[in-house]
């Protein structure tokens, strides 16, 4: 994808600029747009604190804007102290207590509208719910729930307590989440009897169940909420329902007054090598820059009906369902399902009936609905929208076409936002009442990101488009604090070039002739199929960890709606199958995969050989693979190969 991204982008140069009807209901034009950028270069840091002091209600404030005495651990506004979740409710009630802060729709049709007084007795209740189990300060709370009103109100109760949520995908599997509790070293877990997703119901409670079985010592109670209403079982001596232990809890709750570097949570992504790193947040830097991007990047308004699709358990899900939507008193849908059920009409449906305004997805999910032809949008009144945006990989200039004339009617300016669970926020991204987008780039960075293209010497690349790593040379507030219990990892993986001079984003990028940005890929073994990034290390832990596989390497090949699909080879224990082929196995092997790690991870091609490709000195030729994997004519030079008659194998002619 990445490379074929890079032939069609490198030929793209049409503009769109924002429509005069856009611009003028815009909030951010060209000229503040530019005395920010202003502003941020020549006093970063004071940019910063102006922002910060206009934008978060501080129980304290600050006098340090930037802590950067144990670098690269920078701390932002450190002797400020707020709580997040006062910011995101208790601040709406003065003028917003009655406007609606969630529509949900489960996927099977309930809707509920909440208000920001409703929202905020609910959280308080399930606060100091939480307190009466015992959750203190610091505490970690493991949120394996599925997209449903009550996922944030516990990620909200947990912020509003000082505990530190992790939320675990729901689409993970028993082993994922067993190995993310034992990290956090969590105290509870919340979770559901299950939800609703693609017609059918996510076990969440079952699946708890396995990855505490004998494991996770650190659990003491698992709090169930009720959705689906199915059996399920409960362990008397450590599980609870929701409703019980919410039933007698008072609906105000004082907040904890944390410092602003304190962390709010932690939420585990993908590397090249080793487990999944726990990406950990603070609350005052985090907080601010979810909020300047809702501001800038989706000029959002009172009157919008804000949609991001992303689910909780991902970084979209916090910073632009969790926090950045209430911080700034907008009113949200919270979707439940897939967007293909009822039928693909349903993304459309709900955006219809909810008037919803902004609408943000991935562009794996527009190739998807693209796929299934202009009718079934055409069908729907999408008259509200006004913005559309996108995340999570690049997305290729023909969906980005079809999403502004079909979805957006040609009228809806598109941001197409770059940015990483690290970064916590958008950091390069169009400010839609002023940026003439440019289909497949992700445009400029925001005021206040330093951001840059370097080479191997850590020199900035100004040549137009030639690509180098993408950098970003000033701290910014949202930014990672820390690898959650391994510091000198997080040192090793962000800062290890340039003498710990620049954070590395781990993307390769270009700059066009007008200093946009346009992604080209990952640097590192991370694949990113839909939008999600998975460790090609993971995937082969998980294959090897079969019984019947001796070794496996994994690598990625351009899917049309995925973007990226897992491709593996194989070499079992015994015998390699017939011609290469056994379907059966192949089955099994997928499900151990989904099983290890979840659904996401399962290889789309499995391929059997007598051994892998490896140099001389035994290390793997993935770069071969890559070429095999894509179909590509093999031009490597191949004679350092060990065993050059594995070739065809590989390529799946013998
Ligand atoms: O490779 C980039 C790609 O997704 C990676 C970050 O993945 P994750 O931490 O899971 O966060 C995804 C949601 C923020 C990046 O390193 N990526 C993200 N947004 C874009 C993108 N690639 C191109 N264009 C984007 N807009």
């Amino acid at each position: 994808m990445a490379q074929e991204n890079i032939e069609s982008t490198l030929h793209e140069d049409r503009q769109f600029p924002p429509s005069k009807a856009f611009v003028d209901t815009a909030s951010l034009h060209a000229e503040q747009l530019e005395a920010l950028y202003q502003r941020a270069e020549q006093d970063h840091e004071g940019f910063w604190a102006d922002v910060a002091r206009a934008e978060i209600d501080w129980k304290q404030p600050f006098a340090k804007t930037l802590d950067d005495s144990n670098a690269p651990h920078y701390r932002w506004f450190p002797d400020g102290k707020l709580n997040v979740s006062y910011n995101c409710l208790d601040r709406q009630l003065e003028k917003n207590a009655d406007k609606t802060a969630i529509i949900f729709e489960g996927e099977q049709g309930d809707v509920e509208h909440i208000s920001y007084r409703d929202l905020h007795q609910r959280v308080c209740v399930f606060a100091n719910a939480l307190k009466a189990q015992g959750v203190t300060k610091g505490d970690r709370v493991v949120i394996y729930m599925p997209m449903i009103t009550e996922a944030v109100i516990a990620m909200q109760a947990c912020a509003r307590i000082g505990a530190i949520h992790s939320v675990v995908f729901g689409g993970f599997s028993a082993s994922s989440l067993k190995d993310r509790i034992e990290d956090t070293g969590a105290k509870l877990v919340i979770t559901a009897d299950g939800g609703h997703r693609g017609g059918k119901i996510v076990e969440l409670k079952n699946t708890t169940d396995q990855a505490l079985d004998g494991a996770c010592d650190t659990v003491e109670t698992v709090i169930v909420f009720k959705r689906t209403g199915h059996d399920v079982r409960m362990n008397p001596s450590r599980d609870v329902w929701w409703t019980d232990i919410t039933r007698d809890q008072p609906d105000t709750c004082e907040p904890e007054w944390m410092d602003a570097a304190d962390p709010l949570f932690l939420l585990y992504t993908s590397g090249s090598t080793g487990k999944p790193k726990g990406i950990q947040h603070g609350c005052g830097g985090y907080l601010l820059n979810a909020i300047t991007s809702m501001r800038w990047v989706f000029d959002i308004q009172d009157s919008d009906v804000f949609w991001c699709t992303a689910d909780v358990g991902w970084i979209t899900g916090h910073t632009y369902v969790a926090y950045g939507p209430l911080a700034t008193g907008a009113t949200q849908v919270i979707y439940e399902g897939v967007p293909t059920v009822p039928d693909a009409g349903r993304f459309w449906d709900v955006c219809q009936r909810h008037g919803v305004t902004i609408f943000y997805t991935a562009p794996t999910a527009i190739r998807a609905l693209m796929k299934v032809g202009d009718d079934v949008p055409k069908g729907y009144d999408l008259s509200a929208l006004r913005l559309l945006g996108t995340v999570g990989e690049p997305i290729n200039p023909e969906a980005w076409m079809w999403y502004y004339n079909v979805i957006g009617g040609g009228r809806c300016p598109i941001v197409d936002t770059w940015w990483q669970t690290e970064t916590g926020a958008h950091m390069i991204a169009p400010v839609p009442g002023v940026t003439h987008a440019k289909p497949g780039s992700c445009t400029r960075p925001l005021p206040g990101i330093d951001a840059a293209i370097v080479n191997d010497d850590g020199e900035e690349i100004t040549k137009a488009n030639q690509g180098g790593y993408l950098v970003i040379r000033k701290p910014w507030p949202s930014m990672i604090q820390t690898i959650w219990g391994d510091d000198q990892r997080y040192k090793d993986t962000y800062w290890p070039y340039f003498d710990g001079k620049f954070y590395l984003a781990g993307d390769s990028a270009r700059q066009d002739v007008d200093g946009f940005y346009w992604i080209m890929g990952r640097i590192d073994d991370v694949l990113n199929v839909s939008g999600h990034r998975l460790g090609t290390m993971e995937i082969e832990s998980a294959l090897v960890a079969h019984p019947k596989v001796a070794e496996a390497a994994v690598v990625g090949r351009p899917h049309d709606v995925k973007g990226e699909a897992v491709f593996a080879y194989v070499v079992l224990k015994g015998e390699r199958p017939e011609g290469g082929i056994d379907d059966e196995m192949t089955q099994e092997l997928r499900n151990w995969v989904g099983t290890e790690i979840g659904p996401i991870a399962k290889p789309d091609d499995i391929r059997y050989s007598d051994n892998l490709p490896k140099t001389r000195s035994g290390k793997i030729m993935r770069r071969l693979l890559r070429a095999i994997a894509k179909g590509e004519e093999i031009t490597q030079d191949t004679s350092t190969l060990e065993n050059e008659s594995i070739l065809l194998q590989l390529q799946g002619k013998a």
